[in-house]
Formats: structure tokens, sequence, C-alpha cells
């Protein structure tokens, strides 16, 4: 194992074999696992396809609800934090297949987006990037959609109005003057490539000068000694000064939310591919460490990474999806050893994903990712129960994405 040491600790008659990782995961852990064929990722892109277009009667003029109930998905405004990426997989499925329907669908979600940003729907919160890169910054990308990229730069200017400028972060959630929301959480880290592109698009350093200053103080703060990783961090109003971390949607406050640990791993990937600074490398070495570290037999991880193999718990397996397209993003950046050994970890996560959660029949769900977790409640968390051992829209999208990323050089809309 490669960056790690091994040590023989002798108590009494109990001998244990510890290891230490320094930045990569000892793949004895949970054993050697299969990785997803290029066979199998055609067959899952395939079916992806098929289900996006068994959706579009009902998933055109409507949005998906951010996770299903009984296995599908209902029908809402576009008013949810997570409705871009049901467009994002509309996208996806139309790069993949190049089918008309799909984006002539994706183009009138366009529409709606464009309408959410001008009337100011909301859009009170830190998720302007979730919302605008997989719908209009995509629909920009693939096919020019001019409206989509005026809607994305009108959200990119939404989105620096939650700068604050002494805490230099941009503030996630609530009223701007509350102290009970004076702070970031780790998911905004893949709010920020909208602000890099609209910086590229209308040459306005502004928007790339914010998001540098909160992936610095973000990641300065929310990863611990032990490389776990803090869903959200508070600062001081008045001075501006880190004050404490805590969980919103994990099982407790030291804890490590899977899905925050996930955003982490992706987060630090989207924050080297745009500031080119090398400390982010070794920190998303040390991030996906205690993630890949922390995962039950079959890889795919329990809600909260406290919890492993026998613990009666939901799984979050978007997680998995969101950790293999960090995984996949990084490793164009890192040389063939490192990249080999990622792309590997990514491509045993998607088999996994593959076997034994992805949808294979429409009639049971009309998602394509099972056994997530949206928002679960603790003894020491705040969370209502919902979302539990569903699909969501996001494990679907970021599964379409990893597949992509191994079927081909693709375009990130990040
Ligand atoms: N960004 C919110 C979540 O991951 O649930």
């Amino acid at each position: 194992m490669p960056g790690a040491s091994l040590g023989l600790v002798v108590y009494g008659c109990i001998v244990e074999v510890w290891v230490i990782s320094l930045g990569k995961w000892d793949m004895g852990m949970v054993g050697e696992m299969m990785r997803i064929s290029d066979m199998e990722i055609e067959d899952a892109l395939e079916f992806c396809v098929e289900q996006v277009r068994r959706n579009l009667g009902t998933f055109t003029y409507a949005f998906q609800n951010a996770y299903s109930e009984g296995g599908f998905y209902q029908p809402i405004e576009n008013v949810e934090w997570t409705t871009g990426f049901w467009t994002g997989e509309i996208w996806l499925a139309y790069e993949y297949s190049h089918r008309n329907d799909l984006r002539e669908a994706a183009e009138l979600q366009i529409d709606s987006f464009a309408e959410r940003i001008g009337k100011k729907i909301a859009v009170d919160h830190h998720d302007m990037g979730f919302l605008y890169s997989p719908s209009c910054v995509a629909g920009y990308k693939l096919v020019g959609s001019m409206a989509g990229r005026d809607a994305a730069i009108a959200a990119a200017d939404q989105l620096i109005t939650r700068y604050h400028p002494v805490g230099e972060f941009i503030q996630a959630w609530g009223p701007m003057d509350a102290p009970e929301n004076y702070r970031l959480i780790i998911d905004c880290l893949l709010n920020l490539p909208l602000l890099y592109w609209a910086s590229e698009e209308t040459g306005d350093v502004k928007y790339r000068e914010i998001a540098e200053k909160h992936i610095h103080t973000a990641l300065a703060n929310v990863v611990r000694e032990d490389a776990s990783t803090w869903h959200t961090f508070f600062f001081d109003m008045k001075t501006g000064k880190p004050d404490h971390g805590a969980t919103c949607q994990g099982y407790r406050d030291g804890s490590a939310w899977a899905r925050g640990q996930a955003w982490g791993i992706y987060g630090c990937a989207l924050a080297y591919r745009y500031t080119k600074r090398k400390e982010y490398i070794a920190l998303f070495k040390r991030v996906t460490a205690y993630f890949l570290e922390h995962l039950p037999a079959d890889m795919i991880p329990f809600w909260d990474l406290c919890f492993t193999d026998g613990d009666d718990q939901p799984r979050d397996s978007s997680s998995a999806s969101i950790a293999a397209c960090g995984m996949l993003e990084m490793a164009k950046y890192m040389d063939t050893e490192d990249a080999g050994y990622y792309t590997e970890t990514a491509k045993k996560l998607m088999k996994s994903l593959y076997d034994g959660y992805a949808v294979k029949d429409p009639k049971i769900s009309n998602g394509l990712v099972l056994h997530s977790t949206y928002s679960n409640h603790s003894p020491y968390n705040t969370c209502n129960h919902y979302g539990v051992d569903e699909c969501n829209s996001w494990g679907d999208y970021f599964y379409m994405e990893a597949l992509m990323r191994l079927h081909e050089d693709w375009k990130p809309y990040w």
C-alpha cells in the first residue's frame, strides 16, 4: 500500500495490526472489489437514458421532488434546491444518446430556471450552483443556450449577495444578519464552479475572487485533524473568526455525515481544478482516505460514517456516486499511479452501485438509484425524517455523471 505505514501492537494475548493511512486506502480493508466493466457502463447508461425518457411525460413542465416516495418521484414546481439535478440528468441522457426529445425537454426546463431567477423564486440560499450548473450552464455549454447563459449569470449574481467580507465566506441558509445562520456548509464547494464560470464568461473577476476566498475559509475549517469533516462551521459575526463546527444532517456533531464527506471529496477536486493549489490535492487524498476507511464491505456508505456493517441504519448511496465523481475529476490532474488508484476505486464504487443499488426495473421505481438518505433524524440532530432509503435527485444525477465520466472524456457542467 503506497503512502502508509504498518505496525504491530501486543496487549497480553491480543495482537492488533494497525494501519496508518497517509493518503491512500488499504484495499485489503474491505476485500478486493470488482470494477465496473465497459459493457456494464454502457448497459447502465442505456437504462438511465430510457428511464429519463420514460419520465419526460410527467417531468418536462414539472420537476422531480428531491426524493422518491416508495420508489417514485412526485412532480413539483421549480422551487426546491434540487431541481437542477433532474434537468442535468436530461442533459446527460442527451449527451449520451443525442436524442432530440431530450434536448427539447431540457431547453424547456431552462425557461423555468430563467423565470425562477428572474422572479427570485426560492433563491434565498447558496444553492445557486446546484440549481444552475447542471441545468443552465450545461445547456449553454452543450447547445449554446443563451437563455441558459443569462439565467446562470443572474444566479451567480444572486449567489455573491450571500458573501460575508468579514468572515470571507458564503452563508448557506437563512437571513444574512442572524447569528444562528452565520455559517458555511461543506456542500457549498459544489456551488462555486458557477462563480468561476461566470468570471470566465463575463470577464469580471469578482465572482472568482469570492469563490477563492470561500474555498480557503471552508477548507481551512471544515476538515478536522483526522480528515473527517464538519457539515457546517460557524464564525464570529463581529470579528469573522472561526468559531465552531456543528452538524446539521449528520448523526451528531463529532461524527462524519457521509454526504458531507463526499461533498468534501468532490469539493477538493473542484477546488484544485479551479485554483491549481497543490495543497488541495493533499487535502483531497486525506478526506478521500477517511471516507474509504469508513465504508462497509460493499463500499456503499451508511448515512453517517460512524455506522457500518451490522448497524441497523439506512445507507446513503448518493454519497458513493458523488465520491466517485470527485475521484474521477481529481484523477485528471494526478500522476499515473495516483490517477490509476482513484479511477480504479471509483470503478469499484460504481460496480457496487450497479450491482446492488441501481434500478433495473421501471416497475419498482421511476428513479435511477435506490437506498439513498436525504434527511434522517437522530437523537443529536434537529432533522426531520424524509427521503430515507429512497432514490434522490442528486444520487441519480451523480450516478449518471460518474458513468459518463467513465464512458468518455466528459466535460463537466461544474
Ligand atoms: N446539500 C444538501 C444535501 O446534500 O442534503
